[in-house]
């Protein structure tokens, strides 16, 4: 049975997507259609978006899929007050007269059960928004599917990620929270997963790296990885004290290690003035440090324990904590895993993907041979709103068709040129994978420099990454067995140890431990793309390129043609790639 369905994320970096006989045929998120980064909410335009890309009607949809039981209203901006307001102590919050945090405040004290009661009296009313909300999309009245947020997580990542249809695989999730979870251990066998440990709200390893990372000034739920680059920098000397703190909030829960539990009194949600208490005079480098540390330290504890209840050894992994590549490697690294691979952009965003997934294998078991994920390169094409966009930019840019565009852009970067690149369909989710990517030469230590003036103002201790021919591989990188071959890290959701060649590949290394966040390039899945890298190494002898997102710094990443000439005309970037046209700007 084929059916077409349409899966959303109604949540946090919400978006879209059309599954199709077993594969996701298109996906989008809110971010990139509204141009609004890392947006909260139903994702209204990317759901407009998709419809009229794929030429799809009511009548072509057989259900939609939603990625939460209760579909979550919060905004983005009430999301982050939300983590100011933590920092407050109650009576602060009702003396000045914010009654809504100091109601949430309260309500974090009553029973369990009793919470649980209004949750679900609110649910009701969530989910008839919703109703209202596909309804503007003409879509009222089809069938909607519900499951629940961490089954999301699991099903997206075991049927993306598992090694075969039929081997027994251990399904890890772990994020912040969602539908009362915050962390779930699966055995999935033949497309059937089975819950065999949830952890509730409120004892929650994302929340704790979300609160450190609003702590020091960022954006929480966005820039955690800003203290994943830094804690290498940390002495161990002054982690150590931090990290003992740290150790002291949460811990696998000792009567069931495949579960965590808290060992404060408060949810982990709500440790805003405990950490301003325990951290204000420890030093940023250190408490990035020590943050980090305990992630990897309670993550692999994790793991060890699911791995030895169950004797399974092939790992699969999702949630949004699993973006945490540092965390990964210490993973993948463990002696007794087999086989352990991560889900691209295993945030929210890749919700979707599980409930489709869920509601075709529920409808037809046989559907399990046809899941699948052959790559992320899910989003509209390049060439979208080319024709608009050389009209718009026509006085500003010159547009040159190429016949050989590939090897054009490999002559510009062995010449030390930075070359964005929009071509073909734009990756889905938080990684630019060389189709909306800006590339360079990275043994050209000025490189990081030049890019950083042109368009990225990235961080200044923030690594960049590299993207490297499947054959070079084993030349730069230290690879672990149970990184998945031929499948071999397309995704940059691993890190690895660099080998002795690391000067080939300098500026896209973290530039104090030399690991690398690197994307393995194949030919199969992403032609042009390798077709860049392996003239660029037959022109000098390295085939691997700096790969960083095309995107203007706190932006979405372009889209289509119309984005990439705009940011082009907002920067300093002298070389675009749309597709084989090599697009300049006008003297
Ligand atoms: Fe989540």
């Amino acid at each position: 049975m084929v059916m077409v369905m349409l899966g959303i994320n109604e949540g946090a970096n919400s978006s879209v997507c059309v599954y199709d006989g077993g594969r996701i045929r298109f996906a989008v998120q809110e971010e990139r259609v509204a141009r609004k980064k890392e947006f909260i909410g139903f994702p209204h335009e990317a759901l407009a978006f998709t419809l009229a890309h794929c030429g799809l009607t009511p009548k072509d949809i057989e259900a939609v899929c939603l990625s939460n039981l209760a579909s979550p209203t919060v905004t983005r901006s009430a999301f982050l007050a939300d983590y100011d307001d933590n920092l407050k102590s109650l009576g602060d919050l009702i003396g000045a007269g914010e009654g809504r945090a100091a109601a949430k405040r309260l309500f974090r004290r009553l029973p369990a059960p009793l919470r649980l009661t209004l949750r679900r009296a609110r649910y009701g009313g969530m989910n008839q928004s919703i109703e209202e909300a596909l309804a503007a999309h003409g879509l009222a009245g089809l069938p909607v599917n519900r499951f629940s947020h961490h089954s999301n997580h699991a099903a997206s990542a075991y049927f993306a990620m598992r090694r075969d249809p039929d081997e027994r695989h251990l399904v890890l999730t772990l994020d912040g929270g969602g539908d009362d979870t915050c962390a779930t251990v699966h055995l999935a066998e033949g497309g059937r997963m089975t819950l065999i440990a949830r952890t509730p709200f409120g004892h929650s390893l994302g929340q704790i790296y979300g609160r450190v990372t609003h702590l020091m000034g960022m954006t929480p739920h966005e820039h955690e990885y800003k203290l994943m680059g830094m804690a290498p920098y940390a002495d161990p000397k002054y982690v150590a004290p931090a990290l003992d703190i740290l150790r002291g909030y949460l811990d696998l829960d000792p009567d069931d290690p495949l579960l965590f539990k808290r060992k404060i009194p408060e949810e982990t949600g709500f440790i805003g003035r405990r950490l301003l208490r325990d951290f204000r005079r420890v030093r940023f480098d250190s408490l990035a440090g020590a943050v980090q540390a305990f992630a990897e330290e309670l993550m692999v504890k994790w793991v060890r324990a699911a791995i030895a209840r169950t004797g399974v050894t092939n790992v699969v992994a999702g949630g949004g904590v699993f973006m945490n590549v540092r965390a990964n490697k210490a993973i993948a690294e463990l002696p007794e895993i087999e086989f352990f691979d991560v889900l691209p952009s295993c945030g929210d965003e890749t919700l979707p993907f599980g409930s489709v997934w869920q509601a075709a294998f529920a409808a037809d078991p046989a559907a399990n041979e046809t899941i699948a994920l052959d790559d992320v390169y899910l989003g509209p094409e390049a060439a979208t709103r080319l024709d608009a966009a050389r009209q718009a930019f026509a006085g500003r840019l010159s547009f040159d068709r190429q016949d050989d565009a590939n090897g054009r852009i490999a002559d510009l970067l062995a010449e030390g040129a930075v070359v964005a690149r929009c071509a073909g369909r734009m990756e889905f989710g938080a990684r630019a994978l060389g189709n909306r990517s800006v590339l360079a030469d990275p043994a050209n230590e000025r490189v990081v420099t030049r890019i950083n003036k042109m368009i990225k103002k990235r961080d200044f201790w923030m690594p960049f990454a590299p993207a490297m021919t499947a054959a070079a591989a084993e030349t730069y990188l230290r690879l672990p067995p149970s990184v998945p071959r031929p499948r071999l890290s397309p995704y940059m959701m691993h890190s690895f140890d660099t080998t002795d060649r690391r000067d080939d590949l300098f500026a896209g290394t973290h530039p104090y431990d030399g690991t690398a966040r690197a994307q393995i390039v194949h030919p199969d899945t992403a032609s042009d793309f390798h077709a860049v890298i392996a003239r660029f190494g037959e022109i000098t002898g390295r085939p691997v390129v700096l790969n960083s997102s095309f995107n203007l710094h706190g932006f979405p990443i372009v889209m289509d043609a119309m984005d990439a000439c705009q940011v082009m005309c907002e920067t300093e970037i002298e070389h675009l790639f749309i597709d084989d046209i090599h697009v300049t700007k006008k003297p």
